[in-house]
């Protein structure tokens, strides 16, 4: 991490607020365009301390959309309470007829996509006195914290990200059902590495998270779920972390990249306002060669290379597969 000095930055001023991450940005209005100057500092910074605060923007919300607008374009997200005028922008309204839903689990933001998002900018409207603070950790400072035997054993693998947390949104019943299908087939299953090269710093990251990663791939379920839950809580160790306490007219920008979060439910009833927009990033990449499907499978009986279970010449039907091959 660079220090902040003056050097490195001579547009914004930086304060740094983790050991190993984030850092309040002061001397930047953003009820007023930014200068390419000061653009060119904030997307360094984003990528070199992960996670900004900036305090006192008493901005609009179409301010936050232009501030956000200079990164990417913005993503419109499926399942999270929009504005209907304005799809991109995300509302967290919560109060005692609204149960927060959904944001008190550690997760990168919708990695169920096969390009998730590079950062998100959350912005604080109406906070309550107590409580309601988002936690942040540094996926980068725990893969740098992992031993080298690890690194090593996590090094080339993938896991399988689902939109499953959303999946309870929709009606248990026929036609909730065949909602839920449609957005299956819109939204299927999607494959990142286990371990990320962050595109502009090059540092590696630990890329699962307990909201969207449901399997490592090519492992036998049980191996897959004790590394998934080890990677997991990785997120939890504090000194990953930085808790932050909001403020009305705080805004934070986050690097979905190398951050996960979780937003502290400890709040409701009470009130809470928050508006947020994503902006698009790229397809993750790994640094290493990735692992065959055969080399992690191993186990008792191996099976061939190319033979899936349940799916050899000798195989018996199953239903499913009959239903498919009916529908054909
Ligand atoms: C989110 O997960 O984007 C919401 C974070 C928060 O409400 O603090």
């Amino acid at each position: 991490m660079g220090t902040g000095s003056s050097q490195d930055y001579q547009k914004i001023k930086l304060r740094k607020l983790g050991a190993y991450f984030g850092a309040e940005v002061n001397g930047v209005d953003l009820t007023k365009k930014l200068t390419s100057k000061e653009v060119i500092e904030i997307t360094q910074a984003l990528a070199e301390y992960e996670f900004l605060v900036f305090k006192n923007q008493n901005i609009s919300s179409e301010d936050q959309i232009r501030f956000a607008e200079i990164f990417g374009k913005l993503s419109v997200h499926p399942f999270s309470p929009n504005s209907e005028k304005i799809p991109e922008l995300i509302i967290f309204e919560n109060d005692e007829n609204n149960p927060p839903f959904g944001t008190d689990i550690w997760h990168s933001d919708e990695t169920f996509r096969d390009s998730p998002p590079m950062a998100t900018c959350l912005r604080a409207i109406d906070v309550p006195k107590v409580g309601g603070d988002t936690l942040f950790s540094s996926m980068s400072a725990a893969y740098d914290g992992l031993s080298e035997r690890m690194k090593s054993y996590i090094s080339g693998l993938e896991a399988i990200h689902d939109f499953k947390p959303f999946k309870k949104l929709f009606d248990n019943d026929e036609a909730g059902m065949k909602d839920l299908h449609r957005f299956e087939l819109m939204w299927p299953p999607v494959t990142h590495p286990v371990v990320r090269s962050h595109p502009v710093t090059g540092r590696k990251v630990v890329f699962v998270n307990p909201q969207f990663t449901v399997q490592i791939k090519g492992m036998n379920e049980f191996e897959s779920r004790s590394l998934l839950t080890d990677l997991f809580d990785l997120a939890k160790i504090p000194e990953y972390q930085y808790r932050l306490h909001w403020e009305n007219n705080t805004m934070v920008l986050w690097d979905n990249r190398s951050v996960q979060h979780y937003a502290v439910h400890d709040y409701w009833p009470q009130r809470r306002h928050l508006e947020r927009v994503t902006i698009e990033g790229d397809k993750p990449f790994g640094s290493d060669v990735v692992a065959s499907e055969e080399s992690l499978l191993g186990g008792k009986s191996p099976r061939p290379a190319g033979v899936k279970p349940g799916h050899g010449n000798h195989a018996p039907k199953r239903e499913f597969l009959r239903e498919i091959e009916r529908s054909k």
